[in-house]
């Protein structure tokens, strides 16, 4: 009976996935380009994100591989001959407001010349959406064809973003992380009064938009960072690219890419990690300080398959203690013994995203990395609380981690990921 329970379930979830996914389909042109795309929310967010589409295709892939596919293409049609991959594509322009402060400071628009796109990069999960299209039906000859995109786009990652070298790439503002008002770069030890929360973190971005994006420029001065959580991404989707390859027989690629990631293994291991606390930390600026708060960034380094088992064990130790991440709804956004831990926050109508609450697209990395490294268990009971939370409120933008109370934008695209966790 509970076996038959659980496959209602699994099949009602499903079905509630796609039909979330259908209706926040759009279907645009602009600038010659065509698309058809998923957004993450009508409300809140109606263009299309970079690692959102990603997961979105994820999702896409279990019930229609081609449609999954048409969501990359969107994305590779705003692909430049550098390789770089915006973060946004403003297909609609019509939403596009000069009362959003990020719309003009993220791309090179102006109010009289709409931009079309931003100049930012976001978590480069698109290796692994790639993969799942071509195992659920796109094949080699999906591999093929995308197969030049993607190293264009991992090749520029690697020249543009590592400006020291080290393996590890940088990102130029917090909003390149995908964890937008994270305290991750606050150094807090106290708790923060919202205006100097939002100041902080959105005033690094003028110099970076007055110098055109001008990386050699940025790179020159101390408002970059190496995140950990963008460059566990990064590592996995190396490995990715590198099974892509060999799976057409491309060696050198596959060998390329190999290296690239056990080069993120070995920096992050060797700079990141903070004995005391069994927990990774982001490096701020040229000189490489650490970020001392525990955020989910801390953790990420789980979804590489190479990271040693002492590291594994010590970063399990974290989730699964009460006082740290292991609420009753995991994995919060951020620690609950850090001071600047909330379940919500707001200011002036908008929502300080990341400092606290926990989102479904970092349960579904972690939840697939602990499986791998053998915590099946743990990553079972990820599952399962995170598809609680989906069947008693919806697919979410956050949850509360103590009482799982949805929190930001209901119908929300990358929550659908509930339906591919363990
Ligand atoms: C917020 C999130 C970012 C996401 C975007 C669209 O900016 O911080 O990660 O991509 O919304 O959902």
């Amino acid at each position: 009976m509970a076996v038959l329970d659980e496959h209602a379930t699994e099949r009602s979830l499903d079905r509630r996935a796609l039909a979330l996914l259908q209706a926040n389909t759009r279907r645009r042109e602009l600038d010659g380009r065509r698309g058809r795309f998923t957004v993450p929310s009508a409300r809140q967010y109606p263009f299309q994100w970079f690692w959102d589409s990603c997961f979105h295709a994820i999702v896409w892939s279990r019930f229609d591989w081609r449609r999954a596919a048409e969501e990359l293409d969107a994305i590779f049609a705003w692909q430049r001959p550098s390789g770089f991959i915006p973060h946004v594509v403003f297909w609609d322009q019509r939403r596009i407001s000069a009362w959003k402060w990020w719309h003009y400071m993220e791309s090179l628009g102006h109010p009289w010349r709409k931009p079309h796109t931003t100049e930012q990069i976001q978590p480069p999960v698109l290796a692994l959406a790639v993969v799942r299209i071509a195992e659920a039906g796109g094949g080699e000859p999906y591999v093929r064809r995308v197969l030049p995109m993607l190293a264009a786009f991992h090749e520029h990652l690697a020249r543009e973003r590592d400006h020291d070298g080290d393996g590890l790439i940088s990102v130029i503002s917090q909003f390149e992380t995908g964890l937008d008002f994270s305290p991750v770069w606050q150094g807090g030890r106290r708790r923060r009064w919202g205006p100097s929360v939002f100041v902080r973190l959105r005033r690094p971005q003028v110099p970076v938009r007055l110098s055109g994006y001008d990386l050699e420029r940025v790179f020159r001065g101390d408002r970059h960072q190496e995140s950990v959580l963008v460059n566990s991404i990064y590592g996995r989707a190396l490995r990715a690219l590198a099974r892509l390859a060999r799976s057409v027989g491309d060696e050198r690629l596959a060998a390329t890419a190999d290296g690239r990631a056990d080069r993120v293994t070995e920096a992050l291991v060797a700079k990141c990690w903070d004995r005391r606390s069994g927990l990774f930390q982001d490096l701020v600026g040229s000189g490489e300080e650490r970020t001392r708060v525990k955020t989910i960034s801390a953790l990420m380094p789980l979804v590489l398959p190479d990271l040693p088992p002492e590291h594994v064990e010590r970063l399990v130790d974290n989730l699964t203690d009460p006082r740290r991440f292991r609420s009753r709804y995991p994995v919060p956004s951020v620690a609950l013994d850090e001071p600047t831990f909330a379940r919500d926050s707001r200011l002036w109508g908008i929502r300080l995203i990341w400092r606290g609450p926990l989102s479904l697209n970092t349960n579904w990395l972690l939840a697939h990395g602990l499986a791998e490294h053998g915590h099946e268990d743990l990553a079972r009971e990820l599952g399962d609380r995170s598809r609680e939370l989906v069947l008693r409120h919806g697919f979410n933008e956050f949850y509360d981690p103590l009482d799982g109370s949805p929190v930001g934008e209901p119908h929300f695209g990358w929550a659908t990921l509930a339906t591919d966790l363990p």
